[in-house]
């Protein structure tokens, strides 16, 4: 980073910015790519680039970050609404209700649906992969229904990983879809939109008009280009380690959690049913250096590049010594 060549991200000069994110572009299969500073960033400008009028309709699962976190964000910088649907434990939907949802409001012709969103993994649940042929089904419905796609991709890689499917492929079914580089992947800041040629330069645009052009980016994007390298060879071993804690804290914890609901970097545990509240099980963890945080009411712990098989051994000694006090 401190010695990466840097220019001008406004100008669009940034010679490591550009490398990344040619990178980025062949990586995902797509023509180009946007560095950004956040991954809500990238999908604020992913959703704008489709919306075509204030109160049209996004249609989404109802636990997605788009759909969540990013509900006012997307209200205030676009005049987005959602129309969600109710995804299953791992945040899946079936086709039935996306065809369902993308039904145009035919006699009142006041609905106006312009994005089907989708989410790959799961953040909300836990990191749970959505499979191609799922994928696939929705990408047929959307474009019978002439609704672009786009995917919020944040852990994309976690999701090539875990089930087999090259990053590509996933890419391949959405129009735009973006991923965190500062997530499992290891960078400090940063993401990743990406898309056809004509909707990136528009992506620019909107990225300068919001204040997201961060000069001399460069320094931020050496670490983006090393987490692209190095980042989706490892992540198996998150996943790895995500596992040995769950099956720990469910030897701990009886039915705070099943290990084989595990599939990514995330963990979540339900100390409530086992009779401890989540945030004081968060609070306790915290005093024993155990740094989780609350997700659905449960305990959320996430392993990444900074986790060790050593971390996760403290973890679970924290979670022993709290059951047993
Ligand atoms: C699925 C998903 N999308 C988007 C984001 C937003 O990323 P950022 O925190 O970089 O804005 C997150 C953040 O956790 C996420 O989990």
């Amino acid at each position: 980073m401190a010695e990466a060549e840097v220019g001008d991200d406004w100008y669009g000069d940034d010679p490591t910015v550009i490398r990344l994110q040619e990178r980025a572009a062949e990586l995902t299969g797509k023509e180009a790519a946007l560095y950004v500073a956040t991954g809500t960033m990238a999908n604020q400008i992913g959703l704008r680039l489709h919306f075509k009028g204030t109160g049209h309709l996004v249609v989404a699962e109802a636990g997605a970050h788009v759909a969540t976190t990013e509900v006012m964000t997307s209200a205030v910088l676009s005049g987005i609404v959602y129309r969600t649907m109710r995804g299953d434990a791992r945040g899946q939907v079936s086709a039935d209700q996306v065809g369902e949802a993308l039904q145009p409001d035919e006699y009142y012709d006041v609905e106006m649906i312009d994005l089907l969103a989708a989410e790959n993994t799961h953040g909300a649940t836990g990191g749970n992969v959505m499979a191609l042929e799922d994928l696939r089904a929705y990408r047929k419905l959307a474009q019978d229904a002439g609704v672009p796609m786009h995917l919020d991709g944040a852990r994309i890689f976690n999701a090539g990983v875990a089930s087999g499917v090259p990053v590509e492929d996933f890419c391949a079914e959405v129009d735009t879809m973006m991923f965190c580089v500062s997530k499992g992947l290891g960078a400090p800041i940063g993401s990743l939109l990406c898309g056809p040629v004509d909707l990136m330069r528009e992506a620019r645009r909107i990225k300068i008009l919001v204040g997201g052009a961060w000069r001399q980016a460069g320094i931020m994007a050496a670490a983006g280009l090393i987490a692209l390298e190095d980042g989706p060879k490892r992540l198996h071993e998150d996943h790895a380690r995500a596992r040995r804690l769950a099956e720990a804290v469910a030897e701990i914890l009886p039915g705070s959690i099943d290990p084989g609901s595990v599939e990514t970097n995330m963990v979540l545990a339900d100390t409530e049913r086992a009779g401890m509240a989540t945030l004081e099980a968060i609070r306790r963890l915290g005093a024993l250096g155990v740094g989780t945080t609350i997700q659905s009411r449960r305990v959320r712990m996430v392993t990444h590049v900074d986790i060790s098989d050593d971390d996760v051994e403290t973890a679970i000694g924290a979670w022993r010594e709290i059951v047993a006090a």
